[in-house]
């Protein structure tokens, strides 16, 4: 006897289409969710897979999701601890591992984070040899650099959310401080994401008009305006919100499906993300810093040189020497 489900519908063809638009996320946490909520009222992924290692959690997650369909334009929203769900992802975003503890610097993180990645990284690639992937995890430049060796994916294909976050920071208090809208005020962080990140005060500008030019103190100790502050508050602003909610997740979830959106559409807009700079600015290690990158479905085709005044160099050497440090003393 025919079931309902065949008198209704007629079958043309059998064969299941492969996913084009397939998102993974890997780590269903604060951060992970906020990303899969992002990347789904944008619309433009035709699958999302999530990940973790807490099964009730996972599919708990899964679940809630899936009961708002009906709002989202994202067909099929799977998950498992298995990677098979995984399987044909355009996309990976990695947020699993621990997270910063109250205090805790990024870089404490970073064994801990690297032996999850261990386990992660060979799995994604397993299964989704032509993805591109976008590492989350604190902290993020050094967790990049462990992502790209163990993949061994080129370069291109391997990125960290780097500065994205630290520059839409920044962007935003820019705005604040003008009373102008953060999508028209311009101004890049970049180097290491976090505490120290540096600001690039010559570019800063509304309109192409370079702050810079009307106060030449920006961003200096003698300037009486203190726009120093606004990078400041960049920095410390994570902190504030790990001490006032536990954890920071809707600003970095927003960056991400950013991120995504461009990888998706095949955009080459610019974002402030973590790359391989060995060959930039004097760095003369395999380290990952933010620059400003053109982004496409392609992963990093481009970096744009930006003029840096010899104090920016400087700190984003340092950076890459202190990386470096961390980095060649890890195991996997
Ligand atoms: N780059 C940025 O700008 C930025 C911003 C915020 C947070 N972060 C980082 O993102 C990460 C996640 O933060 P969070 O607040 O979501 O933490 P969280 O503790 O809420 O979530 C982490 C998740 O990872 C999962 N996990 C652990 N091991 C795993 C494994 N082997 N495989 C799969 N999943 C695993 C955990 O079960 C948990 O669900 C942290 O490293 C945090 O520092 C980065």
């Amino acid at each position: 006897m025919a079931s309902l489900k065949e008198k209704l519908i007629h079958n043309v063809v059998s064969e299941q289409s492969l996913p084009q638009n397939k998102i993974t996320i890997v780590g269903v946490g604060a951060v992970g969710m906020a990303c899969a909520v992002s990347i789904l009222h944008k619309e433009f992924a035709d699958e999302l897979a999530l990940v973790d290692v807490m099964d009730d959690k996972l599919k708990g997650e899964m679940m809630d999701l899936q009961h708002g369909s009906l709002f989202l334009r994202t067909p099929k929203i799977v998950s498992g601890k298995d990677y098979s769900v995984t399987a044909n992802s355009r996309l990976v975003v990695i947020t699993a591992g621990a997270r910063q503890q109250e205090g805790e610097s990024r870089l404490n993180l970073v064994q801990r984070n690297v032996n999850i990645f261990k386990f992660i990284i060979p799995n994604i690639v397993k299964y989704s040899p032509n993805s591109i992937l976008l590492v989350v995890s604190n902290p993020v430049d050094v967790l990049t650099y462990v992502a790209w060796k163990i993949s061994g994916f080129p370069k291109h294909r391997v990125i960290g959310s780097g500065c994205n976050l630290d520059s839409a920071r920044f962007r935003y208090l820019m705005g604040e401080k003008l009373g102008i809208h953060s999508l028209s005020c311009h101004g890049w962080v970049i180097g290491e994401h976090g505490d120290s990140s540096v600001p690039v005060w010559s570019g800063v500008n509304v309109a192409g008009v370079s702050l810079k030019t009307l106060n030449p103190e920006l961003g200096s100790d003698a300037d009486k305006e203190n726009w120093k502050e606004v990078h400041k508050q960049v920095v410390d602003s994570a902190y504030e919100v790990i001490k006032l909610k536990g954890y920071t997740s809707w600003a970095i979830g927003m960056s991400v499906a950013d991120l995504a959106e461009t990888v998706v559409k095949n955009l080459r807009r610019v974002h402030p993300i973590s790359t391989m700079v060995k060959g930039m600015h004097g760095v003369k290690e395999d380290v990952f810093l933010s620059v400003p990158c053109i982004l496409s479905n392609l992963g990093i085709t481009d970096v744009i040189n930006m003029t840096l005044k010899p104090d920016e160099e400087d700190r984003l050497r340092k950076s890459a020497d202190t990386l470096w440090g961390i980095q060649k003393e890890l195991q996997f």
